[in-house]
């Protein structure tokens, strides 16, 4: 039951609806800690990170309950400020946590979340940034100990416009003292989504979406009803698998706005997009061409959780691509099972060089995290012959059920 079979070789055809953001929803459920009282968030995946999300409120005093795609949050009674270490290592968005311990308890204690195959991930911009805002953080050799008497709005330059830390940093500022200014701040539609549902909730929140976010600190918060945007990784790994596999699909409810570096780069590759509303409709029929080159970037950029799905159209384009990875450190993990299956690729430190084969080989490839291991299920879809792809938990952090999207576009793929 931990692996996907795939028979490749098979032109994609169909529509799906796309579920709702993954890295919307976590920090948006980290935020219904601020509020005394309940709150709804709509259009919620059901993904196993989610659940680990909602494992955690409980732990602190949430009554939380699920009507389909919405999950309910009681925060009216949150009063632990210790979060248990399994969960906190098992999941690093848990670390959102901290700032919204500490924008409702004033305090927190919990282990370092710890790094993963695709990088350290360490926590340093969280904490610098923290400081600003009059909280002492004790470091131990594994756990963090954050508190204050009182959180003091202040401004905080950030050296890397970090999601995650960007995400502490409003949570943790929103009931503080006075005003809050971030500079450097992350962009992401993620962002954007957190910062309107706190704004839905009374927060006053200017400049989301911009490298300059203003928060004015409001005493408290009140239960709000959200939907959460879908999910644009989501939608950007069925886009690649149809430049991958070629044919042509319909993907209902995608977030074509947050999209425009995936679809330019697709277009590029030889394959037909239509947006029209939150439709999109990719077909591909002709040769897929190579990126010359590409790089990963911040948004509005070419997205990093895409880069694996990415590497796997290049690795049957009509000649010699190059991917650089400029966000995490160690995110080519998925080269080496590729080669397995025939494609040819070499890497260096940042720098990815595909050079595009006619066909790869179905083979038994084991997945080592979320993104990579979604790619190996396209890479599966493309390649001739059988693929198992081990590990299929790893994908079920993120995607609700990969294997009922894909067949509902025609791929010969089930759960082994
Ligand atoms: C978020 O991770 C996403 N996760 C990641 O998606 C995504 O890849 C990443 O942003 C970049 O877009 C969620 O939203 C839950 P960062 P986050 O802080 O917040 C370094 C997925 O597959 N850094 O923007 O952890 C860090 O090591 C996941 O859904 C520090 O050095 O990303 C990395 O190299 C994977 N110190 C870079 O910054 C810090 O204190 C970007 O990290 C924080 C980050």
């Amino acid at each position: 039951m931990d692996s996907i079979q795939i028979e490749g070789g098979i032109p994609l055809q169909g529509q799906i609806k796309i579920q709702g953001s993954k890295n919307a929803t976590l920090p948006i459920l980290a935020a219904t800690v601020l509020i005394h009282g309940i709150s709804r968030i709509d259009n919620c995946p059901m993904i196993a990170d989610v659940n680990a999300m909602v494992k955690l409120l409980q732990n602190i005093g949430c009554a939380v309950t699920f009507e389909n795609h919405s999950i309910i949050v009681d925060a009216t009674r949150v009063r632990e400020s210790r979060l248990p270490k399994e969960e906190v290592i098992k999941m690093r968005s848990s670390f959102m946590l901290m700032g919204a311990l500490l924008g409702r308890l004033k305090q927190v204690s919990l282990d370092y979340p710890g790094g993963c195959v695709i990088g350290k991930r360490p926590v340093d911009f969280h904490l610098q940034a923290l400081k600003n805002l009059g909280i002492t953080i004790e470091e131990e050799e594994n756990s963090i100990i954050a508190f204050t008497k009182r959180l003091i709005g202040n401004d905080i330059h950030l050296p890397f416009a970090s999601v995650g830390a960007t995400e502490n940093c409003i949570l943790a500022a929103v009931r503080a003292e006075g005003n809050t200014r971030i500079y450097n701040a992350a962009k992401e539609p993620e962002i954007m989504a957190l910062c309107q549902f706190l704004n839905q909730a009374g927060a006053k929140i200017q400049g989301m979406g911009t490298a300059c976010i203003t928060i004015e600190g409001v005493a408290g918060l009140h239960g709000a009803v959200f939907r959460v945007p879908s999910d644009r990784i989501v939608a950007g790994t069925y886009v690649f698998a149809c430049v991958a596999c070629g044919g042509e699909i319909s993907l209902l409810q995608a977030p074509v706005k947050q999209m425009d570096s995936m679809i330019s780069c697709a277009e590029q590759m030889g394959s037909k997009i239509v947006a029209e509303g939150n439709q999109l409709r990719i077909s591909r029929h002709g040769p897929i061409h190579a990126m010359p080159y590409i790089k990963t970037a911040i948004y509005p950029g070419f997205p990093t959780d895409m880069q694996s799905v990415l590497m796997v159209a290049c690795a049957l384009a009509d000649g010699t691509s190059r991917i650089e990875e400029t966000i995490f450190e160690n995110r080519f993990k998925i080269v080496k099972e590729l080669k397995t299956m025939g494609a040819r690729a070499v890497v260096d430190e940042t720098n990815a060089y595909i050079t595009g084969v006619g066909r790869l080989q179905g083979k038994h490839v084991i997945a080592e995290e979320l993104r990579g291991g979604a790619a190996l299920v396209i890479a599966g879809m493309a390649a001739y012959g059988i693929t198992v792809v081990s590990n299929k938990y790893f994908i079920d952090r993120g995607y609700e059920d990969i294997c009922k999207d894909l067949s509902r576009l025609g791929a010969k793929i089930s759960v082994e």
